[in-house]
């Protein structure tokens, strides 16, 4: 008689841990973006498993200093070359230990087992060992004293990185970096075209969906907890878009009027293009450009989603003899590339793939920008400059140095600017003001001389 062998769900046996230690690899070692890797490790996952596996390389990327701490002081010498993605193995075995609700024998068990998935049975018995001993350490409170420990370690961010918030901030450092340490809120952006914030949060309640807050300046909507966006009521049909609250006072700000020619230079994925839009349906024109063509695609989708137009153009903001038609525009939205350490607590990997030497680039490289798109607005005309940044280099020192050299440039006072950081130009949201991701804006009027 012959027995039928049982289909196998091959997903079924992917081993969650041998993912994300693969993914951590790709970040740290091979310099590749969490948001590129994670979905590719995730491509092989089951359903059920997508969220866990998300959590540990989250998790392991936001604490990577103190896990490879804890792996150090029990290991002889540290792995390297080909045994690399093992010691993130080890990183994301101490995580679940450390951070995670999984019992201890489970996360030691399963992360032990993916030293086969690994293909290399040989670490079985280190990964083994190494986790054992953490256990054992944390359960009778003889691990390593964790007092005086450098600051990198400590708070969990590079020492670089770490000197200039201290300059930037004295007083307020250890805040900003414990809040870079926290997960998220999800916010979302209502499309006032269909609801009001108010209209919409009944629509959520009815879905059984928690609202915590109303921002009230932007009418944005923070969730209790993070929700699949298939389950936000009218998301296909372009009611809701999820957008940080920091990001979602851009089109405010920029207080566009009917008939302006708007231009959003720096526009992918078009979060804020659809932003205006939504909010200012009769203006003349919108012309969303972004240097990375393959980036403009997001920009096209969301504008079908909302039911919206732009002109959308790749094409380099610091160079518009290419693209522009000689027409000056109304108002112009800079959101510039930046060193996005506003949001650290969204992209956690950002703080190991940033460079010291990046921000200098990026500052000349807003500059630039800054300056070509100048010549592009209308006397009259309003630029808000923004970024994603906490650093005043690039902020507040940034549009300092542009009013110095531009004597038909004048910075707009932004009311809601009342923070502690007065002495900064502009205004400077911190990571966790009022639960929001750490922005600055900064709005210029081209005076007509
Ligand atoms: C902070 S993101 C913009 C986010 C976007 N405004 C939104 O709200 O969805 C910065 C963008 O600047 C683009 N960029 C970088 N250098 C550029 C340049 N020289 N010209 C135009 N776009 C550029 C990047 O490709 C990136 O999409």
């Amino acid at each position: 008689m012959t027995t039928k062998t049982p289909q196998i769900d091959k997903q079924k046996l992917v081993n969650i841990r041998a993912l994300a230690a693969k993914c951590c690899y790709s970040v740290i070692d091979q310099g590749r973006s969490l948001s590129d890797e994670l979905p590719k490790q995730q491509d092989k996952a089951a359903l059920k498993d997508k969220g866990l596996l998300q959590e540990i390389c989250y998790g392991v990327l936001r604490y990577l200093p103190e896990l490879e701490h804890e792996v150090r002081a029990l290991m002889q010498k540290p792995l390297t070359g080909k045994q690399r993605v093992f010691h993130f193995l080890l990183l994301v075995g101490v995580y679940q230990i450390k951070y995670m609700r999984i019992p201890d024998h489970a996360a030691v068990s399963e992360t032990v087992a993916a030293t086969g998935a690994l293909k290399n049975r040989q670490m079985k018995a280190l990964v083994n060992a190494v986790l054992r001993n953490f256990v054992r350490a944390t359960e009778t409170n003889t691990k390593t004293k964790q007092e005086n420990l450098p600051d990198s370690i400590a708070y969990n961010h590079p020492g670089w990185f770490i000197k200039k918030v201290q300059q930037g901030y004295p007083l307020k450092w250890q805040e900003i970096l414990t809040a870079n340490q926290q997960k998220p809120p999800m916010w979302l952006r209502v499309n006032q075209q269909h609801h009001t914030s108010a209209e919409y949060q009944q629509l959520l309640t009815t879905a059984e969906i928690g609202v915590k807050v109303i921002e009230p300046l932007s009418g944005a909507i923070e969730l209790t907890r993070p929700t699949d966006v298939t389950k936000l009521p009218g998301f296909e049909q372009g009611w809701v878009s999820v957008q940080d609250a920091a990001a979602q006072q851009a089109a405010r700000l920029l207080d566009c009027q009917s008939g302006d020619l708007v231009l959003d230079c720096c526009a992918a994925p078009g979060g804020k293009t659809c932003h205006i839009l939504e909010q200012k349906p009769d203006i003349a024109s919108m012309t969303a450009i972004d240097v990375e063509a393959s980036r403009l695609v997001r920009v096209e989708e969301n504008l079908a989603r909302l039911g919206l137009n732009a002109k959308v153009i790749a094409a380099d903001a610091a160079d518009s003899k290419a693209w522009w038609d000689g027409q000056q525009f109304d108002r112009i939205l800079l959101d510039a590339p930046c060193s996005g350490t506003g949001v650290i607590r969204r992209h956690p990997d950002i703080k190991w793939l940033r460079k010291a030497n990046d921000i200098d680039a990026l500052v000349i490289l807003q500059q630039q920008i800054l300056k070509e798109t100048w010549s592009l607005l209308k006397p009259g005309g309003t630029l808000l400059y923004a970024t994603c940044s906490i650093l005043p280099q690039e902020n507040s020192e940034q549009i300092k140095h542009f009013l110095n050299n531009n004597s038909d440039a004048k910075l707009i006072n932004i009311d809601d600017c009342d923070k502690p950081e007065k002495d900064l130009l502009g205004w400077q949201l911190l990571p966790g003001d009022e639960n929001m991701d750490g922005f600055y804006y900064a709005k210029l009027l081209k005076t007509i001389l």
